[in-house]
Parts: C-alpha cells; structure tokens; sequence
C-alpha cells in the first residue's frame, strides 16, 4: 500500500516543483549578492594601483583599435596568481590595473600568449613588424596580419569626445587633457597608436 502521510519539512520542498524553483532562485540570488556587491565597495577593486595613470590619446586610440580588430578574441589581459604564469610573464595581475578600463580586456581565449605584462617586453620596432607580418619576426605564428594599421590615420578630431566619455565613467582626464588630444594624436597612424597602447599594458606595476 501507498504512504500516506503528509509530507513534512524538507520533504516538502522536493515534492513541490513551484516551492523547489523558488528557494533556489532566492538561494542563487542572495549567494551572488554576498559575493558580488562587495566587490563594488573593497579598496582593492575599486581604487587604483599606485602609478597607475589614465591612456594617453595615442594609448587610447591604440585600445579602440585593439577593441575593432578583435584582438581579445586571441588574446588575454590577465596573469593569474599561479606560479607556471607568474612566471612566464611576469607578476599576476591586480584588480586596482584595469580600474579606468572600460571595459576591461581580461578575458580567457589564450590562443596566443597573455598581454597584460607585454608593456617594455620588446622595442616599438619589433611590434610594428610583428603587427604587419608576424611571421617575418616568428615563423611558426598563426596571428593575422595588420598590415593596414599603418596606413589607417586616427581622427583626431574623435579624442576629445571619446576621452570625455571616459570621465563621466570616473577616468580622471582634465580639461587641459582633453583639449589637447586631437593635437596629441595629429598625423600619427593606428600602428603608431596600437604600438603604444602595448607598451603600457601592465607597466604600472614594478
Ligand atoms: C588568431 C589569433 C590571434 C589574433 C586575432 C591576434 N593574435 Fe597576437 N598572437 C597570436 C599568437 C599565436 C602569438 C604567438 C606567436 C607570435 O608571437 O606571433 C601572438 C603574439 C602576439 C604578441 C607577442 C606576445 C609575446 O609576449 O611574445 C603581441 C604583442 C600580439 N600578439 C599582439 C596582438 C594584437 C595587438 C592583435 C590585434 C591587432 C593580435 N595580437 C591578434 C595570435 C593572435
């Protein structure tokens, strides 16, 4: 013969499907509060590292070229704590880095090497040759060519606004800055800038 008591207590909940769904959504939901909000208000994720400094123009327009091209989609910006990555590229990224990244670049597609600390790793020459045919500098790459970078010129005219799109987000860029940007960028080509943008990336840090 069947049981026939009531279901009592946790039993309860596993039989009804409308119960079950909603403690779990209200489980997951406040889990991920405790562990996100936080987030929003710690020191260490919302302050910047000491020294770090916003783009310049030429650096700026060098990551909205790097943003177009996809470049992400190959490569990471962020060295993990681990000591395989520490020490193949150097020290594992810190939160207070990416604070006037917006949006961040970290991503988790690897099919080329992380990026995060390439800032000084080789000379401008060495990245304007790699970004127009990296095969000329290392044979076995599967990166594409950019050979149209150094004839594509940045709008000057673009920077200011883009620039002060980025302070309204908390970028502390000044007046004077902002001003200047369209004369900082003036005749120089999206290789120039691109080769700018990596020889910063990760160089805050000692
Ligand atoms: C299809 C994947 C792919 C894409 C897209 C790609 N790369 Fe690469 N990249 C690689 C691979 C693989 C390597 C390692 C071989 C080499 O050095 O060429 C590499 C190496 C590099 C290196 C040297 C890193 C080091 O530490 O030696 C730099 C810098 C770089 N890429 C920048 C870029 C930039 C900037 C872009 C976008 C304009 C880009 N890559 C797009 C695959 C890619």
């Amino acid at each position: 013969m069947a049981d026939q008591r009531r279901p009592t207590g946790h039993e309860k909940i596993e039989t009804s499907n409308f119960l079950m769904i909603v403690l779990i959504l209200l489980a997951v939901a406040v889990g991920g509060l405790v562990e996100i909000v936080p987030l929003f208000f710690q020191r260490s994720t919302t302050q910047p590292v000491e020294g770090l400094k916003p783009y310049t123009a030429l650096q700026l327009a060098g990551r909205d070229v790097y943003i177009r091209e996809g470049c992400y989609n190959c490569h990471s910006q962020m060295v993990r704590p681990f000591r395989s990555e520490t020490l193949r590229y150097g020290s594992y990224s810190q939160a207070g880095e990416f604070v006037y990244d917006h949006p961040f670049q970290w991503g988790s597609k690897r099919t080329g090497p992380d990026l995060h600390r390439v800032g000084g790793k080789y000379s401008d020459d060495w990245h304007r040759l790699h970004l127009i045919a990296p095969r000329s500098l290392v044979p076995e790459s599967n990166m594409p060519d950019y050979p149209w970078l150094e004839k594509a010129a940045i709008d000057p005219a673009s920077m200011g606004p883009r620039m002060q799109a980025l302070r309204r987000v908390g970028v502390p860029y000044t007046d004077e800055e902002i001003a200047k940007a369209a004369e900082a960028v003036n005749g120089r080509s999206e290789l120039d800038a691109i080769v700018a943008y990596l020889q910063v990336l990760g160089t805050a840090v000692k």
